[in-house]
Order: structure tokens, then C-alpha cells, then sequence
């Protein structure tokens, strides 16, 4: 039995993969990288592959026979299996009127159905100590028009996630999920050019919550959602603009946190 943290991770070959990767192989986890892309895989594994620790596995995780498939080969490759980081997920924006039921369908696979599928996969692998973590999206609590499909696709999975906490934390296994705003990638901001980046994350921001949940800082920490978020925010016409800025005159000094009062 390896006692080195060791995970299945789904979606490596994605746009938060190669950070999410990065920093579990820096603290030294063993992974198992999932992908349907043998060339998109390829190229993560040019980048990030160890022999014997950091390695890939061409299959779709997200159809049961894959995700069995992906479970047991990370546990007999690694002698074990610690957790799983689920990376697959896919955005589609469009108007209630213009989008099929089939984009619902396939979006509702992409983030939800396919948690239910690896995890399945994953849970009988798992001992004291397991980590599942997902990726959610804030939208989940303020879902915009125009973003139906997505949102409740993040939202069933956001509830479930919260569900399965519930019933795996008697075992010692601890399902959680990071929300984040849009992660400022090469490929978003070639999709998005007018984007204000002011308000999106680094997907390293995102990779060091993931790096928090699946260590050891969050034993006890069951069923909740993080915020990656930056400094996105809701606004409406009705609240007003945020408030200004208080000049230096008017406002008193903040005292730091930790500072001791004089007197
Ligand atoms: N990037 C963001 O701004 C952002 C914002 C909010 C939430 N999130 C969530 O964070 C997670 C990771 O984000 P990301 O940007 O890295 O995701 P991504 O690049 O959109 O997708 C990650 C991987 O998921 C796999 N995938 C997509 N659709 C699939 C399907 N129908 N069946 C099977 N596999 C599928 C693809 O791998 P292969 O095709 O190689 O198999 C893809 O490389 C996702 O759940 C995403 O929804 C991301």
C-alpha cells in the first residue's frame, strides 16, 4: 500500500489541468491524468509526466465502464488510491428558446452525471481520509439569463455534492467543491477578447484550493464549496455602484490585524 497521497484526476487535459497538476506533483502526490484526447493527453504528460508517479490514462471517465477502468488501474499503478479531482466539466451559454433539450442533456452529463459516474468508480477505493473535490461555478447562486442550462447543471451538482458529504464523512472521506468565476486562460481570452480580466482568477488561485482540499489542512472539512472568485460580484442598478473609497482624511487608520492597542 503506497503511502504517498495518490489521484485519479479527470479533465487533466483541460484549461485548469496543467496548474491543478503542477502544484499536486510539486507536494510530491502520485496522479493518474484522465483524458478522451490521446494528443491533448499526450501534451500534458510531455509537460508533467513521471514515471511511476505523474502518469496518463487515455479514457472516458465520465461512462461507468471508464471510470471503473480509471479507478483501478490508479489504484493498482499506485498501490492505492487517495482521492479523485474532477476536472471534467463543460460551459455552453444560450437563451432558454434557442437551446435544444439535447444541450441540457449533454451539459447535465458533463457536470453532473459525470461526478455520480466516477465517484462511483472512485468511493470503493477510498479509506479514512479520502478527498473528492468538484468544480462548481457561482452562478449556482445567482443564475444570469441567458445561462439556464449551465447553471442548473453546476447547481445539481453543487446539491449532490453536498448530499454525498453527508453520507461518505462516516467513512473519513471528505467531497468538496471550489466555485470559481471565469479562469484567465490562453483559450479564454482568445474566446473573449473584450473580457474585463480585473474580475477573473489565475487558474493557480483555483489549484491552490485544490491543494488545500486535498491535503491534510482539510481534515474535517466536509461538503463545503470554496470561493475562487476574485474580485467578481453580482451587481444590481437598484444597490448603487460600491461605495467609495473612504479619503485618508475622513476615514480612520485600520489597525492590522493582530496589531496590539496602544494604551
Ligand atoms: N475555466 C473556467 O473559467 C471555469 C469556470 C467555472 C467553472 N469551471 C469548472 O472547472 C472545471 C475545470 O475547468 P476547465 O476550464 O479546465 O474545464 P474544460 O477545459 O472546459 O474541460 C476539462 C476537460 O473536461 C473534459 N470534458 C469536457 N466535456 C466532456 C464530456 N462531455 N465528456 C467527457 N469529458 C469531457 C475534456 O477532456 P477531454 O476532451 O480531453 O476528454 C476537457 O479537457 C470544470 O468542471 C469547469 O466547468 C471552469
Amino acid at each position: 500500500m503506497s503511502t504517498r497521497p495518490t489521484f485519479l484526476v479527470t479533465g487533466a487535459t483541460g484549461r485548469l489541468g496543467r496548474a491543478v497538476v503542477r502544484q499536486l506533483a510539486a507536494r510530491g502526490d502520485a496522479l493518474l491524468l484522465t483524458g478522451r484526447s490521446a494528443a491533448r493527453l499526450a501534451a500534458v504528460e510531455a509537460e508533467h509526466g513521471v514515471p511511476g508517479r505523474v502518469e496518463t490514462l487515455v479514457v472516458d471517465a465520465t461512462q461507468p465502464e471508464g471510470a471503473q477502468e480509471a479507478a483501478a488501474e490508479a489504484a493498482r499503478r499506485f498501490g492505492g488510491l487517495t482521492g479523485l479531482v474532477h476536472l471534467v466539466g463543460h460551459f455552453g451559454p444560450g437563451p432558454l428558446m434557442l437551446t435544444d433539450v439535447g444541450e441540457y442533456e449533454s451539459l447535465l452529463h458533463a457536470n453532473f452525471l459525470s461526478a455520480v459516474v466516477t465517484t462511483q468508480a472512485v468511493l470503493p477505493h477510498l479509506g479514512p481520509g479520502g478527498r473528492l473535490v468538484y468544480f462548481t461555478s457561482p452562478l449556482v447562486q445567482e443564475p444570469m439569463a441567458g445561462l439556464s442550462a449551465y447553471a442548473a447543471s453546476k447547481a445539481a451538482l453543487t446539491t449532490w455534492m453536498r448530499s454525498v458529504a453527508h453520507e461518505v464523512k462516516r467513512r473519513g472521506v471528505h467531497a468538496n467543491a471550489v466555485s470559481l468565476t471565469i479562469a484567465d486562460t490562453p483559450d479564454m481570452r482568445a474566446e473573449r477578447p473584450g473580457l474585463d480580466l480585473s474580475h477573473t482568477v489565475t487558474p493557480d488561485q483555483v489549484a491552490n484550493a485544490v491543494r488545500f482540499l486535498t491535503g491534510p489542512d482539510a481534515e474535517g472539512v466536509y461538503g463545503a464549496v470554496v470561493p475562487v472568485h476574485g474580485r467578481f460580484g453580482f451587481s444590481s442598478a437598484l444597490a448603487g455602484g460600491p461605495p467609495a473609497a473612504p479619503s485618508a482624511a475622513a476615514a480612520p487608520a485600520a489597525t492590522p490585524v493582530g496589531a496590539g492597542r496602544a494604551g
